[in-house]
């Protein structure tokens, strides 16, 4: 490394630790804000959730169900998500129960969303919202890779949810205005994209859990932002793609992040911004090429530098339908089919 380097490296080092400052701050950022978000009537809008058995998607999963959304659980452990669903239409008693259904989808299996995928697809519905949220952090874990491949974060925090939101453009487009939403982490700041290294093996003692989930959350920034773009560009903009970060929130993603802090969130104020992203007007008017990012206090933050790299953000693209097996053309296609059928 020579000094110029060094010095550059000194800077990205501060500037990301700055960006962090709203990790023990985040108390401060939102104490105007209510305590959760109760979105307003939902009734008539579709919404799936993925990883909706726990923290910040189980929350966001019950407010939207209260508001009357038709919420899909897309949950690996369907007895897990039935009991919840079940749960919540016994506390319901007197009230509406609330339209809950669960479909199975395991993110560490792309068959899995696939299969998904078709089983939606199937029904030849609108989809309102799709939130992808399930996520994982295999924290101080060595590097493993998928049955397909891939190094675990890239696959359940990028890939999959990339080619989920693919699969369901087509449901997405029958709705008059649709959002992808995506639960990313102010992690992501800390990271840098290394494509190269998603079914490669890195050498062990470079290998850090830590950078693995923030490269995972911010090549899913750089997908998402093109992904938005591109739709734009062929002029449906009536999907909007957001990612949030949702703040520190005590779940179970983090065996340390169980044990609630003071300066942490629990999951319902974790579902806020979640749950403001999702459903609020306010995001359209922030929204940039169809893509915004959010953060904790439901206000829209700045990403890392490395997302307004756009040859940075095509290579992610690019190499993400690689994986994927689909036509660079992919898009087009869907959205011909659409023509097509209309
Ligand atoms: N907690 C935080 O401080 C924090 C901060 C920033 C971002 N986030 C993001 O928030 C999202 C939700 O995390 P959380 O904190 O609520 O953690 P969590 O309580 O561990 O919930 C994660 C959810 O993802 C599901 N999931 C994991 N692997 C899956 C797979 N292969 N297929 C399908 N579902 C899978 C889990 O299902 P199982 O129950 O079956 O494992 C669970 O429902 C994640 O994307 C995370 O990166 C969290």
């Amino acid at each position: 490394m020579n000094q110029r380097e060094r010095e550059m490296d000194r800077w990205t080092w501060l500037r990301n630790l700055w960006e962090m400052k709203e990790i023990f701050g985040q108390k401060l950022m939102t104490y105007h804000l209510p305590p959760h978000l109760v979105p307003n009537n939902l009734y008539g809008i579709s919404v799936i959730i993925t990883g909706a058995t726990s923290g910040i998607g189980l929350r966001t999963a019950q407010e939207l169900a209260k508001a009357g959304a038709h919420v899909i659980m897309a949950c690996r452990n369907t007895k897990a998500a039935s009991k919840i669903a079940c749960q919540w239409k016994e506390e319901a008693h007197n009230s509406i129960v609330p339209n809950v259904e669960v479909m199975e989808l395991d993110l560490l299996s792309l068959s899995s969303v696939r299969q998904f995928a078709a089983a939606w697809e199937q029904r030849a519905k609108a989809l309102n919202i799709l939130i992808n949220n399930a996520g994982v952090y295999l924290m101080g874990e060595p590097q493993k890779f998928t049955d397909e491949g891939l190094e675990q974060h890239i696959q359940v925090n990028h890939i999959a949810p990339a080619m989920l939101s693919l699969l369901l453009l087509p449901s997405l487009l029958r709705a008059p205005s649709s959002r992808i939403i995506h639960v990313n982490s102010v992690a992501h700041h800390c990271a840098v994209v290394e494509t190269k290294y998603w079914n490669s093996r890195i050498e062990e003692h470079k290998f850090s859990s830590f950078k693995a989930y923030g490269s995972s959350k911010l090549a899913h920034l750089m997908f998402l932002k093109i992904l938005a773009n591109k739709l734009v560009e062929q002029k449906k903009t009536s999907i909007q793609c957001l990612a949030v970060h949702p703040g520190v929130v005590s779940t179970n993603l983090v065996p340390a992040f169980q044990k609630k802090s003071f300066w942490m969130f629990d999951s319902v104020e974790g579902a806020r911004s979640v749950l403001f992203c999702a459903t609020s007007a306010e995001v359209e008017a922030h929204l940039v090429k169809g893509f915004a990012y959010y953060t904790c206090n439901c206000k829209p933050a700045r990403m890392s530098p490395h997302t307004a790299d756009m040859d940075a953000c095509l290579d992610v693209w690019q190499k993400t339908m690689e994986i994927l097996q689909l036509n660079t053309d992919y898009l087009s296609h869907v959205m011909t089919g659409m023509c097509d059928k209309s």
